[in-house]
C-alpha cells in the first residue's frame, strides 16, 4: 500500500480499481480508485478530505509511505 502526503493537503492512498471500503458500518464502492484522508482537521466530511485545507491555509511538507507485507 502507498500513501502519498500531499503537499499543504491529505493523505491519498491509493487502491486496486473497484475497491471498497466499510466506514461506520456501511460498505462502499470507490468511484476512483483512491481515497484522500484529511490530515488538516478541518474537513466537514472526516476522515475525508473536502478541499477545505485550502481555505484554512493548512502547510505540512509532501511525503510517500511505503507500506509492505
Ligand atoms: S486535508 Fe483537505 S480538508 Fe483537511
Amino acid at each position: 500500500m502507498k500513501l502519498r502526503f500531499r503537499e499543504d493537503g491529505p493523505i491519498v492512498i491509493d487502491l486496486p480499481e473497484g475497491s471498497r471500503f466499510v466506514l461506520d458500518g456501511v460498505e462502499h464502492t470507490l468511484e476512483r480508485p483512491k481515497l484522500a484522508l484529511c490530515r488538516c482537521g478541518g474537513s466537514a466530511k472526516k476522515p475525508f478530505c473536502d478541499g477545505t485545507h485550502k481555505r484554512t491555509g493548512f502547510r505540512a511538507p509532501p511525503g510517500r509511505l511505503e507500506v509492505e507485507g
